[in-house]
């Protein structure tokens, strides 16, 4: 690798995928302290917090609070906190509290959806369009759609390629621009497969103008910095990591934390890639 290559953006996710993974209740000024330090140590963009049920969730349940602290604070250069949304409640909620930037979640796979957000994948995506729809109205509306158990599913074991192409190109038709998170929420992803299925994805797309890639990996057999580097070779060029290596799905049983975010920077930075 030279010196030559393209840069990359980390999205840093320990305040959303890391905090929800925490059983005990972090008290509001602590997460916002966190959030305060890791933009200090240069994160731009940052996943916090999500809207969804307290009771599904109740580490979540101050994120409203949480970003209209932040929305207060000054920064030097400017920052992206995004949020993740399950549902149109959840979108609803969101847009109210003035956050614009949003992560919409639904997974590939049939049993992981039903067991995350308790709706079909048919059903997630008629909640996807009624938040674009509201999404329009808004100044500054960017959407994320990660799409959970592209690899694999733990109810379902691997995860037919089909099943991921039909959500992007349902997502297509709604004509907004989109960054799909292609993630591994299992972490059972490995290499070969990390590099035929992203460098598949972006072929497929490559005329696309409206797409950005990001990858979201788990770290659950030691191989979230082998996928990352194999997802970057397939061509993308974002990528999800949590501070310290915090994180994991409460609804997928035996996935462990996201790839660290410092092990990331690590990586890339030493091999010309910059950050
Ligand atoms: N935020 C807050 N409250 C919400 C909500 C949201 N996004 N979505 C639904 N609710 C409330 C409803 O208002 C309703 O309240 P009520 O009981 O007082 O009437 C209640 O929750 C049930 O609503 P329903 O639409 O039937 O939700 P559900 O019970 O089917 O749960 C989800 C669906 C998506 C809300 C829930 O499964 C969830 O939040 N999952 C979290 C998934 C997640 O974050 N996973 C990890 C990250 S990938
Ligand atoms: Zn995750």
């Amino acid at each position: 690798m030279n010196a030559q290559q393209d840069p990359v953006e980390i999205v840093e996710v320990a305040p959303r995928d890391g905090f929800q993974a925490v059983e005990q209740f972090i008290p509001t000024h602590i997460k916002i302290s966190v959030v305060e330090a890791l933009i200090k140590a240069k994160y731009r963009r940052l996943e916090v917090g999500a809207f969804v049920s307290p009771k599904a969730i109740p580490q979540m349940a101050d994120t409203a609070k949480i970003h209209a602290v932040l929305a207060t604070k000054d920064s030097s250069s400017p920052v992206r906190l995004s949020a993740l949304v399950p549902n149109a409640i959840g979108g609803q909620k969101a847009l109210d509290a003035g956050v614009s930037d949003l992560v919409f979640v639904l997974s590939a796979s049939e049993s992981h959806n039903h067991s995350n957000v308790r709706r079909t994948v048919a059903e997630s995506q008629g909640e996807l369009e009624k938040i674009v729809a509201a999404g329009r109205q808004v100044d500054g509306f960017q959407l994320r759609v990660n799409i959970a158990t592209v690899f694999d599913c733990p109810y379902e074991g691997r995860t037919p390629e089909k099943a991921v192409l039909d959500i992007i190109e349902h997502t297509l038709e709604m004509d907004i621009p989109v960054e799909f998170g292609l993630c591994d929420t299992t972490g059972r992803g490995f290499p070969d497969h990390v590099a035929a299925l992203c460098g598949g994805l972006i072929d497929q797309h490559k005329s696309e103008t409206m797409i950005g890639w990001a990858f979201h990996g788990h770290d659950t057999y030691g191989l979230g910095i082998a996928n990352a580097l194999s997802a970057y070779n397939a061509g993308i060029r974002i990528f999800d990591a949590a501070a310290a290596g915090l994180g994991g799905c409460p609804f997928a049983p035996g996935a462990s934390g996201n790839t660290a975010s410092e092990d990331l920077v690590f990586t890339f930075e030493n091999m010309g890639i910059s950050t």
